[in-house]
């Protein structure tokens, strides 16, 4: 079976891109045939920065590598090293709708946001769905503010089918229910634009304080509380196993603790959960050039099974000279 899933590098990634994404990539590696990639074409629409973007390009591959990516058995390049994928952007971009875009939630939100309406973020879904159809796909790990794209990218496909032929694989979203929508300091979801992430790879100092930020009700220490949906308690079991989790819940049944105690918690085994990765992507930052070896020799076999899929899609709807029938 085909995994895919790609990140965008506008930024360091946080808590909601590893626990709602790449802890899945990760995961799924081993068994799976396993291609991730950095978006760079999709933050084109919002990284208008020459410097900045190859900045971002490169931490996204070296913080993936870190997290756990193992380059001898999942696929890591960058996007826009497969062209085939952006030609067949244009395939797909014809006869995609206009209604399926506009009812796209993401766009709605980041115009609502007030940033720029360009086509390119309209188009966005089109280009997501090439990049999962390139490589034929079965499953896609994301986060649920993904799913709607995926959801689009399988109306493509068939509308794509149904008139040339079975051409694409249809794929699935793989969303794990627990981490599908991590929430950030405010208790909205985790995210860059809302400025309420916590950042993987900040300094335990700089998490610390994050941390402290994160918005509490006013209950009295001596008052017990119900966990679950208690932001602090949710984002402390993404990080620890069952017992340390249900030693929590019990606490927060019993009453007699504070919130700053509860943030300690959270913090330690934050720091404690990425020690690792802190440690790897000090040796990677060190080593550019090991990476950029990585991307090359995963862009190469990313180009080789998307030029695959392209001409497949090419000779069903008879824009090639080379057609097969
Ligand atoms: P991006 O870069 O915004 O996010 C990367 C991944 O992180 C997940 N995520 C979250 N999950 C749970 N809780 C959160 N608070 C949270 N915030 C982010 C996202 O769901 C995503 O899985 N359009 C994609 C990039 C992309 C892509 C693709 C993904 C381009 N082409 C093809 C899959 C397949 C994006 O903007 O992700």
């Amino acid at each position: 079976m085909r995994v895919l899933s790609g990140i965008q590098p506008t930024g360091r990634p946080h808590w909601g891109n590893y626990f709602g994404a790449i802890r899945q990539y990760i995961a799924l590696q081993n068994n799976e045939q396993a291609f991730y990639f950095v978006a760079n074409l999709h933050a084109l629409t919002s990284i208008r920065d020459r410097a900045l973007m190859q900045q971002y390009t490169l931490d996204a591959a070296i913080d993936l590598l870190a997290l756990g990516l193992d380059p001898n058995q999942a696929t890591l390049f960058v996007q826009s090293d497969v062209p085939e994928v952006s030609e067949l952007c244009w395939l797909l971009l014809s006869g995609t709708s206009m209604g399926l875009l506009e009812r796209c939630v993401s766009y709605k939100d980041k115009v609502d946001k007030g940033l720029a309406t360009v086509a390119g973020l309209f188009t966005y879904p089109v280009l997501q769905a090439a990049d999962i159809l390139a490589y034929d796909s079965d499953l896609v790990p994301v986060g649920q503010d993904q799913a709607q794209h995926i959801e689009v990218t399988r109306d493509i496909a068939q509308s794509f089918n149904h008139q040339f032929g079975e051409v694409f694989v249809i794929p699935k979203a793989y969303v794990l229910p627990t981490a599908a929508k991590v929430p950030g300091l405010d208790g909205e979801k985790m995210s860059k634009s809302y400025n309420n992430h916590i950042e993987i790879f900040e300094s335990p100092k700089e998490m610390r304080k994050k941390v402290m930020r994160i918005a509490t009700d006013s209950r009295p220490m001596d008052q017990a509380k119900e966990p679950d949906g208690d932001l602090l308690y949710d984002l402390y079991s993404l990080f620890v196993d069952e017992p340390s989790r249900d030693e929590l819940a019990a606490k927060y049944r019993r009453g007699g603790f504070g919130y700053g105690e509860v943030k300690k918690q959270l913090a330690d085994a934050a720091e404690a959960y990425f020690t690792q990765a802190h440690e790897r992507r000090q040796k990677l930052v060190a080593n550019p050039d090991e990476v950029r070896q990585i991307l090359a020799a995963g862009a190469a076999k990313a180009r080789a099974k998307a030029a695959q899929v392209l001409a497949r899609a090419q000779d069903a709807c008879g824009v090639t000279l080379n057609w097969t029938r």
